[in-house]
């Protein structure tokens, strides 16, 4: 498994059952470990994908805002990069809104694009579609599947000649443990060709305090957030987890520089998965490890990508929010 499949889930080309039993193998695999863990990918879900787009508009969740902002700001600047007609491809763009910015910029100046949407959610790429169909000089392209997958399908339609910008915003970077994060950077730099560039969205490391409300916000939709992943299992793999009995927690890791999200079993109990063919003991007190989204200072943004062969173009920081946006050249 690449690493760029390590964050998002098989093309419906698989077909459902194949998503199922990669899901059911997966949540064996992280339950059956010590400690138990369980990727992040599967919290978007319908319902997840919603809980997401709540958590983007929360007061204590800094990152959309400032990306939003940061994007309006330095439109005219990313958009003097483009060719024409514009080439955009969106690795996990969720809802489409921050790419509306973009094309809402191209349309304003009368240019043509061609804006390829990859994502893990069907309802993501939906509503995407929708919000960017709004410009008719815009051609929206949705490929529904992993970032691989997706990057490839992308790959194979681009124009001969004509250079595209990758687009990775919001920090998804961040779910990525180091060394997947250089792997799935030197992927997509492998895919790209020269003239290319890459548009990074990453979350700066902020005071501990901030951090702590942005992923345990006092409304409880971070919680819900977390916790649906299990509302999920019942569903897919018929589990009974007892919702009730699992508790959100996180805690900044400052030596990895990582904000890191579990589920803590509230009591000792079993949990049986059917659909998975196990059944799973927890301790009171045991976690299952959901989520590390990890905080970065600005030059570590750039090494990171140095190291996968993109060379620095620019680099735009919003400091209320404490975010940064990094344009890179492809390898
Ligand atoms: C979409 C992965 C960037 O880590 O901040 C938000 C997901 N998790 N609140 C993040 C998330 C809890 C988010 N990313």
């Amino acid at each position: 498994m690449t690493a760029l499949e390590a964050v998002s889930d098989r093309p419906a080309a698989a077909g459902q059952a194949t998503r199922d039993e990669a899901l059911a193998r997966d949540v064996v695999e992280g339950l059956t470990r010590s400690p138990k863990r369980l990727a992040a990918k599967y919290l978007y879900d319908a319902l997840g994908s919603h809980l997401f787009e709540a958590i983007c508009e929360l007061p204590w969740y800094p990152i959309t805002r400032g990306e939003r902002a940061l994007l309006t700001r330095e439109r005219d600047a990313i958009l003097a990069r483009l060719d024409d007609p514009a080439t955009l491809v969106e690795l996990g763009g969720g809802n489409g809104e921050k790419l509306a910015i973009l094309t809402a910029g191209l349309a304003a100046q009368d240019r043509a694009a061609t804006v390829h949407l990859i994502d893990i959610s069907e309802t993501a790429l939906a509503r995407a579609g929708r919000t960017l169909a709004r410009h008719s000089s815009i051609a929206v392209r949705g490929h529904r599947g992993s970032y691989a997958d997706g990057l490839r399908a992308a790959v194979a339609e681009l124009q001969p000649g004509r250079s595209a910008m990758v687009l990775f915003l919001g920090s998804n970077i961040g779910n990525l443990a180091p060394s997947e994060a250089d792997r799935f950077l030197a992927d997509v730099g492998a895919a790209l060709r020269p003239g290319d560039s890459l548009l990074l969205g990453t979350d700066l490391v902020k005071p501990e305090q901030e951090l702590m409300l942005a992923y345990d916000d006092p409304l409880g939709v971070t919680a819900a957030f977390n916790r649906n992943l299990l509302v999920r299992l019942n569903r897919e793999l018929d589990a009974d987890f007892e919702i009730e009995q699992f508790a959100h927690r996180v805690v900044w890791n400052a030596q990895e520089s990582r904000v890191e999200s579990y589920l803590v079993s509230q009591a000792e109990q079993t949990v049986c998965l059917p659909g998975a063919d196990h059944c799973i003991r927890f301790a009171e007190g045991e976690t299952i490890w959901t989520e590390s989204s990890h905080k970065y200072r600005p030059d570590d943004v750039v090494d990171m990508a140095a190291r996968a062969g993109f060379a620095y173009g620019a680099q735009w920081i919003e400091p209320a929010a404490a975010f940064a946006l990094t344009l890179f050249d492809a390898p």
